[in-house]
């Protein structure tokens, strides 16, 4: 099994982000709002923008009445810096507009104050 450590967990409060390496690969490492991390490749799947310039957000839903709309999932998408596209951190880095589309994403555990991708 391959692994590295890829940050602190002081290094992420939570509904940040950052960029880091797990081998020759620029990773992702985000940290939900409820404490989790989550690692994906750093490129967005549209033009290869490095999503760590980007933000951590919440999306919107709206209900049947026209205007009518509200911010929910609070820290949970990833929002691309060049052209907006979103992607859900917990649904394995799917893009909201479009689910057949995700990020490559890795497997992430802690250990003491490491965080760790490995496969
Ligand atoms: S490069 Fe990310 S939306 Fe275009």
């Amino acid at each position: 099994m391959r692994e590295q450590v890829v940050c602190k967990t002081t290094d992420l409060k939570p509904g940040d982000m950052k960029s880091s390496y797990f081998g020759k690969q620029n990773v992702l490492i985000c940290r939900t709002l409820d404490g989790e991390f989550y690692a994906f490749l750093n490129q967005c799947t549209h033009q290869g923008a490095p999503l760590d310039k980007g933000m951590i957000c919440g999306a919107t839903t709206h209900t049947s009445t026209p205007g009518d709309y509200h911010y929910c999932r609070k820290g949970e998408i990833i929002r691309c810096p060049w052209h907006g596209r979103e992607f859900d951190i917990k649904d394995d880095g799917r893009m909201l507009a479009n689910p057949t589309k995700k990020l490559p994403s890795f497997k992430v555990r802690t250990e003491h104050d490491d965080v760790i991708i490995y496969k």
